[in-house]
């Protein structure tokens, strides 16, 4: 995945284009698009209460996917993301790009994202409140849909 460095003005551009290369794509073959996905997380920790550096995190926990897979209909893997996965490449490109966000606020955008997969790994409630979020949402994008 190829990135500009980015600064507060250029993140939103940088994120929307991301979004519309790859957010269409189905989520790892589920009925639920990975745009959907990340915007359903977001709106989930938003209606928590979350402050904003949780609600981005939500939204951007997954955005290491675009570097992770190729193309669609058969994503494989890429070689970086055979190798490192989803969860780094998406800290990569957070870590790299703070887009001024001060060191505080980027580690702890840094943890919320790192254990979304793993609520051990959880040392705030707002990376277990994403934890939990994208349990949630995968859970509901795997359901039956039960018709009236
Ligand atoms: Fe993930």
């Amino acid at each position: 995945m190829t990135s500009p460095n980015l600064s507060a003005r250029t993140i939103i551009p940088f994120i929307a284009n991301i979004f519309e290369r790859r957010g269409s794509e189905s989520y790892l073959g589920e009925a639920v698009t990975m745009s959907e996905h990340m915007l359903q997380s977001a709106v989930l920790a938003e209606g928590a209460g979350a402050d904003e550096n949780l609600v981005a995190a939500a939204l951007l926990h997954d955005v290491g996917r675009a570097g992770e897979l190729g193309p669609g209909p058969a994503f494989r893997p890429t070689p970086a993301g055979r190798l490192l996965g989803h969860v780094q490449l998406g800290l990569r490109l957070v870590e790299e790009r703070p887009a001024g966000l001060d060191r505080r606020a980027r580690a702890e955008l840094l943890h919320a994202i790192a254990p979304h997969h793993d609520a051990r790994g959880a040392r705030t409630a707002e990376a277990a409140v994403l934890y939990h979020a994208n349990q949630l949402d995968a859970v509901a994008a795997t359901r039956p849909v039960d018709e009236p």
